[in-house]
């Protein structure tokens, strides 16, 4: 019961995980979504319901161009932040600004429009925050690009490869929904308070910070970069079990022989690999290799999505809130559900402290 693992805490028709037939956003494969859709196509999937006819997309495409445009206060707020500010903070802060801007309604009325806002300045949350404190500059935010496009262009020097945007697309649509992870869960008990969309999607940051969740990908990046050799990486390996000490992008509370989105990531890091260091992916397989053979712990999609993030030249720290513009998808359309079907979620807990007794008034503590 530690954790809740294995507790059946809610119903959702979002996606389904664990039952035999990998990982499915509403039906659909995550293979062939993350091969064959853009992100804009699963975004509209999760959040509106359905894949989107071409009309729809493009609907889609350009609302969510439209709110890429910062609100003023929340250039104000992203100026004020520290340079060291945790790029994850930045997205919170970001979001909560956006939230005082544009608040949603107490009968919910604007939700989608919030959805729509929300997702659209995600990514323009950091490219401002990125432009104007490493670079010291105002970003434009009025591009008319995908948003794979969108983050690449905004966050880099070069112009956008297609297979790079390709990549970043299926890395998004990895991402994006995940059944009753922590984050998804922390969101939903928001959501059943009748709290607005906002405050769903700042639960969703604060909870998938953590190294245990989303975090796990900067983490596990900057251990496979720490080594020049397999054999190094493999010493490391040895002294950290040996020390019982984990090793980050791996393991799963579902998958306990192989995470789906996995073979997708290691499929992406090898196709990208001649753009940066190959000799990393050999080191990330020999490390893959010998936790599954010692541990029997399977990678997850953290491992290998670390490296294709760092092939495409992209800043360590950003791989986090990469994850939350993504699935912040997953979080609306959870918080949607659950105001469809809504009761507070309030569950029990045995107690364990000590038994009745008496107050002592201070003086005689
Ligand atoms: N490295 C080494 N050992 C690990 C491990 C890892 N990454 N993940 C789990 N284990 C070991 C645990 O130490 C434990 O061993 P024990 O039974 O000897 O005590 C056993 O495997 C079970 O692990 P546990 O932490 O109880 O599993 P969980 O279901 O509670 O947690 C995770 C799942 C994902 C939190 C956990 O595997 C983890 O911390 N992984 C690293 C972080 C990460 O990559 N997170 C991203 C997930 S997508």
């Amino acid at each position: 019961m530690e954790g809740l693992a294995g507790v059946v805490a809610g119903s959702s028709a979002i996606c389904s995980v664990g039952t035999g037939e990998g990982l499915l956003y509403r039906g659909y494969s995550i293979e062939e979504l993350a091969r064959r859709a853009e992100f804009e196509e699963v975004a509209h999937l999760l959040v509106v319901g359905h894949l989107p006819t071409e009309r729809e997309l493009a609907h889609f495409k350009q609302a969510l161009q439209v709110y890429r445009e910062l609100p003023l206060i929340v250039k104000q707020v992203l100026q004020a932040l520290p340079v060291s500010t945790h790029p994850m903070d930045v997205m919170k802060a970001g979001v909560v600004a956006l939230g005082c801007a544009y608040p949603e309604e107490l009968d919910f009325s604007n939700q989608d429009t919030c959805a729509l806002r929300l997702l659209g300045a995600l990514p323009s949350i950091l490219i401002y925050w990125h432009n104007l404190h490493k670079l010291g500059k105002h970003a434009g935010l009025n591009s008319d690009k995908s948003m794979a496009h969108y983050l690449l262009e905004g966050l880099r020097t070069g112009t956008p490869l297609e297979e790079e945007v390709k990549a970043m697309d299926a890395m998004l649509t990895l991402y994006a929904e995940h059944e009753f992870n922590a984050s998804t869960y922390a969101n939903r008990i928001t959501a059943s308070t009748l709290s607005d969309l906002y405050s769903c999607v700042s639960t969703g940051i604060n909870t998938l910070k953590g190294r245990l969740h989303g975090g796990a990908n900067e983490v596990a990046i900057a251990f496979v970069l720490r080594f020049h050799s397999v054999q190094e990486a493999l010493q490391e390996v040895d002294a950290l079990f040996a020390k019982k000490e984990k090793i980050m992008g791996f393991g799963h509370r579902v998958y306990k022989k192989a995470d789906p989105r996995s073979a997708v990531g290691f499929e992406l890091a090898e196709q990208l690999k001649h753009l940066g260091d190959p000799k990393l992916f050999e080191i990330a397989i020999a490390i893959r290799d010998k936790v599954k053979q010692e541990k029997g712990l399977p990678d997850n999609i953290d491992f290998f999505g670390g490296l294709v993030y760092h092939y495409m030249r992209l800043e360590r720290l950003y791989y986090t809130p990469f994850f939350v513009m993504s699935r912040a998808v997953g979080w609306m359309a959870h918080a949607f559900e659950q105001r469809a079907h809504n009761r507070i979620i309030r569950p029990t807990s045995t107690y364990t402290g000590a038994s009745k007794r008496s107050f002592i008034p201070l003086q005689d503590r």
